[in-house]
């Protein structure tokens, strides 16, 4: 099986969890593409969905389905989205999409976060993937070296403004041993807006296609 086709066999395996959900987050890369391509059989039964980037939006309001602001929803019950690396205890590396501020968020407000990867992101401890850090663009360059005080290494993200203006820094060569203590130390550096690491919120869920097989944990 190619990447492409276990991320669709994975994003298939996640439609149990919206049966009966009304309104459902929604995150943003190309296994979340497979799930908003699957959610356009459902469309009937799904009153809304809340969007983690434009690009999601725009796929989600392509196939009829009502987008909604999260300020205009009681919180969630239910938020698909993707991961760069997830570890067995849920945690997870993302925005390798750029989109992580609004997926953090969205996952913070959703009683379920449903994470769906294929087995390549599947790692025991997190950091082989550079961890996106979104700066504001005035702190970019002192945050880069907080980050090289942490032991990183932060190469900044050509040509990528996210959805809030804001620039990307990749750090690369971390080895995560401790993701809830490095999540809080990044978060807490000036300038930085959100840390790619969602290990205080981890997912719920996790399912993982391997193969024929979906393995859940
Ligand atoms: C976007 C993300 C994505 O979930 C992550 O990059 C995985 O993407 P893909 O499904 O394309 O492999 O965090 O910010």
């Amino acid at each position: 099986m190619t990447q492409d086709e276990l991320k669709q066999k994975v994003a298939e395996a996640a439609l149990p969890y919206i049966k009966d959900v009304p309104i459902i987050g929604v995150g943003t890369g190309s296994t979340v593409t497979h799930f908003i391509n699957f959610l356009a059989d459902f469309r009937a039964d799904i009153e809304g969905a809340v969007s983690s980037s434009i690009k999601t939006t725009e796929h989600l309001k392509k196939i009829g389905i009502p987008v909604l602001e999260l300020n205009d929803v009681n919180g969630l019950d239910v938020y698909v989205d993707g991961a760069d690396e997830v570890n067995p205890r849920r945690q997870c590396i993302k925005g390798g999409g750029a989109a992580l501020t609004r997926e953090k968020i969205i996952a913070a407000a959703s009683k379920k976060f449903v994470c769906i990867a294929d087995e390549s992101k599947a790692v025991d401890v997190l950091g082989k993937f550079p961890l996106p850090v979104e700066v504001i663009p005035m702190a970019r360059s002192y945050v880069a070296r907080e980050l090289v005080k942490l032991g990183g290494q932060p190469i900044w993200r050509q040509n990528c403004i996210t959805d809030n203006s804001c620039e990307i820094l990749d750090v690369h060569n971390l080895s995560i041993v401790d993701p809830v203590a490095l999540e809080i130390l990044i978060n807490a550096i000036p300038g930085v807006v959100t840390v790619g690491l969602f290990a205080q919120r981890a997912a719920d869920v996790v399912l993982i296609s391997k193969g024929n097989d979906i393995v859940t944990y």
